[in-house]
Formats: C-alpha cells, sequence, structure tokens
C-alpha cells in the first residue's frame, strides 16, 4: 500500500483476543502494527510514534474510546492520524457519536476480515492522498509566495527605473531650455561687451580733447575779450555759457551709462555662466542679481500695474561652493513663480488699487547662527498656497497654471537641484490670502553628488 515504508497501525483494545485477531491479520496483510490495552496507553505511546491509522475501540475501562479520541483530535500532533472505531454496539446513535468525533469510519465485532482490510487499506489511502495534497498546497503556497515576491520587486525596479528616466527627462529638458537661454544671453552679451568697450575706451580721451578744447577756446577769450560781431552772434547763437557748463556733465552720465551697460553684461554672463563638471565658490547675491535683471522686463510697470517692489536685505554670506547655473535656474523658478502669483492676485484689480496695496517681492539671505548653512528667502505678498494645492507643488508636472503657461517642473527641478545637487533644503511656508514664502537653505561647504 505504501511503497516507500510498511504503514503503521495502532490497534487499541483491552481485550486480548480482539487484539491477537487484529494483530494477526494486519501483520500478515504487510502492515506494522502497535497495540495498546487502553486509552491512557495509547495516548502516551503516540508521543513516540505517529501511526498512519488507529483502530479504537469503545468500551474500555478508564477513559473510553470516545475520549480518547476527543484528546487525539485536541491535539495538533494526532489530530491528523485517521481514527476507526471498533464496536459492537450496532446502533446508529453510537456510530454517529463517533463519526461526529472525528473518526473516519467504523467497524463492528465480530470482526469480518475482508471488511477489516478493506477499510484499513481504503482509510490509509485517504490518508496518503490527503498528506501529498498537503504537501503539494504547502509548495504551491511557497511558489506563490515567492512569484508575488519576485513580481513586487520587479514592479519596484521597473517604478525606480521609470522614475529616474523621468527625472532624466525633465533634466534634459530643462537643460535644453536653459542652455538655449544661456546661449542667448552669453551672446548678447558678448556682442554688447565689444562697442562698450571700444566707446568708454575712447570717451576717456573724447573727455580729455574736449577740456583742451575748452581751454584752448577760454585762452582766445582772454587774449581777444571783445570779439568781433560775426564771432558775438556765433557765441549768442550756440549759447556758450549753458554749452560750457552742460558738456561736462553730458560727459559724466555719459561715462556713468558705459559704466552701467558694462555691469548689465557682466551680469548676463554671471546668469548665463555654463556650469562646469566640478563646484566652483560662487557669490549667491551676485547670482540673484543677476537673476532679477533678467526678469527686469517682468518686474517693471506697465499700463495694467505699477512695478513689483524688490526688498533687498542681503546679510553677510561667504562664497558658497556650488553649481552657479543650476542655482541661478532655481532662483529664476521661485522668481517667476511669484511673479506669475502677483499677477494672478492683480487680477480684477485697477492700476490705483494694486498701487494702494504694491505687489512686492522680499530677498533676505543670511548665515545659519548655528551650522555653516546659508539661508535664503524669497517671499511675495500674492494670493497664497491653499495647504491641499502645498503638498503637491513640488511634485513634477502639477501645476495649476493653464496649458502652455505652466509645465509644473520649475519647483521639482528646483528641489531636485538644491537637495540632491546640493544636499539642502527648500520648503515652502504660505498662508493663503497671504502670501508664500520659499525657504532655501544650501551648506556653504557641502560635497555635493557630482
Ligand atoms: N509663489 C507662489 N505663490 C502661489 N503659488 C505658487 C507659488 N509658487 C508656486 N506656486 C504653485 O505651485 C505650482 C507648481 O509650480 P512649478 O514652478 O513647479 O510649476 P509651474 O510654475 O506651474 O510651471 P513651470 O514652472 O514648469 O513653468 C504652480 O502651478 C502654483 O500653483
Ligand atoms: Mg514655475
Amino acid at each position: 500500500m505504501n511503497n516507500e515504508r510498511q504503514a503503521q497501525i495502532l490497534i487499541v483494545d483491552d481485550t486480548p483476543t480482539n487484539i491477537k485477531v487484529l494483530f494477526n491479520l494486519l501483520k500478515e496483510s504487510g502492515f506494522k502494527v502497535l497495540v495498546a490495552n487502553s486509552g491512557e496507553a495509547a495516548l502516551s505511546n503516540l508521543e513516540k510514534a505517529t501511526p498512519d491509522l488507529i483502530l479504537l475501540d469503545i468500551q474500555m475501562p478508564g477513559i473510553d474510546g470516545f475520549e480518547t479520541c476527543r484528546r487525539l483530535k485536541d491535539n495538533p500532533a494526532t489530530r491528523e492520524i485517521p481514527v476507526i472505531f471498533m464496536t459492537a454496539f450496532s446502533d446508529v446513535e453510537h456510530k454517529v457519536k463517533g463519526l461526529e468525533l472525528g473518526a473516519v469510519d467504523y467497524i463492528t465485532k465480530p470482526f469480518q476480515h475482508e471488511e477489516v482490510l478493506a477499510r484499513v487499506k481504503v482509510h490509509l489511502k485517504i490518508r496518503q492522498l490527503t498528506q501529498n495534497l498537503a504537501e503539494k498546497n504547502a509548495e504551491l503556497q511557497q511558489l506563490t509566495h515567492s512569484l508575488e515576491h519576485r513580481v513586487e520587486e520587479r514592479t519596484a525596479n521597473l517604478q525606480r527605473t521609470l522614475e529616474e528616466l523621468q527625472r532624466t527627462q525633465d533634466q534634459l529638458v530643462n537643460h535644453e531650455k536653459m542652455s538655449a537661454l544661456g546661449q542667448l544671453i552669453a551672446g548678447v552679451a558678448h556682442e554688447i561687451n565689444n562697442p562698450i568697450n571700444f566707446i568708454s575706451g575712447n570717451l576717456k580721451y573724447a573727455e580729455d580733447y574736449i577740456q583742451d578744447l575748452l581751454d584752448l577756446l577760454s585762452l582766445y577769450q582772454k587774449k581777444n575779450p571783445q570779439p568781433d560781431s560775426e564771432i558775438a552772434d556765433k557765441i549768442d547763437e550756440i549759447d556758450l555759457d549753458y554749452l560750457l557748463a552742460d558738456l561736462p556733465q553730458l560727459i559724466s552720465s555719459m561715462k556713468e551709462g558705459t559704466r552701467r551697460i558694462s555691469q548689465i553684461s557682466t551680469s548676463l554672463r554671471t546668469f548665463s555662466r555654463s556650469d562646469t563638471d566640478a563646484q566652483v565658490e560662487f557669490d549667491i547675491h551676485d547670482g540673484i542679481d543677476s537673476t532679477l535683471l533678467i526678469l527686469k522686463h517682468r518686474l517693471k510697470g506697465n499700463d495694467r500695474r505699477p512695478a513689483i517692489q524688490v526688498i533687498k536685505n542681503y546679510g553677510n554670506l561667504p562664497e558658497i561652493h556650488c553649481y552657479p547655473g543650476q542655482l541661478n535656474q532655481v532662483f529664476m523658478n521661485l522668481l517667476s513663480n511669484a511673479i506669475d502669483a502677483l499677477e494672478e492676485s492683480n487680477q480684477g484689480l485697477s492700476k490705483a488699487e494694486i498701487e494702494a496695496e504694491p505687489n512686492q517681492i522680499a530677498i533676505a539671505t543670511s548665515l545659519d547662527p548655528s551650522n555653516p548653512i546659508a539661508i535664503i528667502s524669497i517671499r511675495d505678498n500674492g494670493p497664497g498656497i491653499a495647504e491641499p494645492i502645498r503638498a503637491k507643488i513640488f511634485d513634477r508636472l502639477f501645476t495649476t497654471k493653464s496649458v502652455g503657461v505652466g509645465t509644473g517642473l520649475g519647483l521639482s527641478l528646483s528641489r531636485q537641484i538644491i537637495e540632491e545637487k546640493h544636499r539642502g533644503k527648500i520648503l515652502c511656508n504660505s498662508q493663503p490670502g497671504s502670501g508664500a514664502e520659499f525657504l532655501i537653505q544650501i551648506p556653504i561647504n557641502q560635497c555635493g553628488k557630482t
């Protein structure tokens, strides 16, 4: 019946003749037979050996067959062993009670040999099949579990790859945008530079030459205090006194003009400096100022609103080890968002109403008093951000702006630049109705990811 090993059957009966009959019958049929002459003996036997089947007498001194069966079924170690009751009673009640207690079958005394053997074999077969099924089930469960685990792992890997891909794509798009803008600005700055150097270089000589001519003129006037009428008329016509007073002022305002154009050109170059692979020391204030310059056309007033006031409160910051072009990009994103927000809050207001409560952007920098960390705050007095939106503003592609106006990349890229490239932090504080503040913290000597 069992190909690998002999099946083991425990006979529990208090009547030696019964035991003898069954023992001989089963032994001859090739089974290994164990014997117990009471319920107690059977239970203690079972602590040492686990038979494949139990033949259990009902009427025994001490604990009877029903109680023995109940205890067997209560014990997880013996619960699964099939029990066949042996009964002399032929009444249904006893048989039903045995089956209710968990017995799989019953045989009646006196024993019919063929019947005993047939029932024993059937239940051993069922037992073996049940055990096989349980093993297969366990294997299946394990397989399902490991499959689920592998699917989860794969999914997580795919998710990671997808996120990485999206970030790279964002960076590429933004890099393209910024490098196109940077190249344009650098080109313009370069083109301005040559003529302005030319003008400011020559202006110095022009000033000297004009001074020489003026000296010469005053020498003429001294030597010839009474000019003839033609010269006197010309002096009147050109208003010589006014000309002499105005000319030096004109020259100095031309010098001031060229100085300012040179400054703008320097700022443009500061903004558009392309990122090197290595980090460099950078004055953050130069970065903010150059960004403000690029945004000047959006800050200045127009027929719908007065200029946006920019209130700078720069602290004493050392130069910071960083990627300047990327930080400028963050300032650009934050300042553009502030301008967008202010313009949104101006909707429906007249120019006079806006003037009464002017649009403002406050930029403050400071050094953390206890850590080598630079703190930059960019605050506007726009509409602010409601809490459910604030929770999402750093999410990639989250935007409240209409299609074509916002892509929803600005803040997610800014967070990447600050937190991943510079090991810093970027936070947003906002009370709806009273503006928004973006706070950046950057370690001064951080060794960011390169
Ligand atoms: N200063 C601010 N005041 C009010 N809301 C803001 C402010 N800054 C950002 N937000 C909100 O955060 C959202 C996300 O900003 P983010 O810069 O990431 O994208 P965007 O400005 O919509 O588009 P993009 O910058 O890609 O052109 C904005 O759409 C806006 O709703
Ligand atoms: Mg933006």
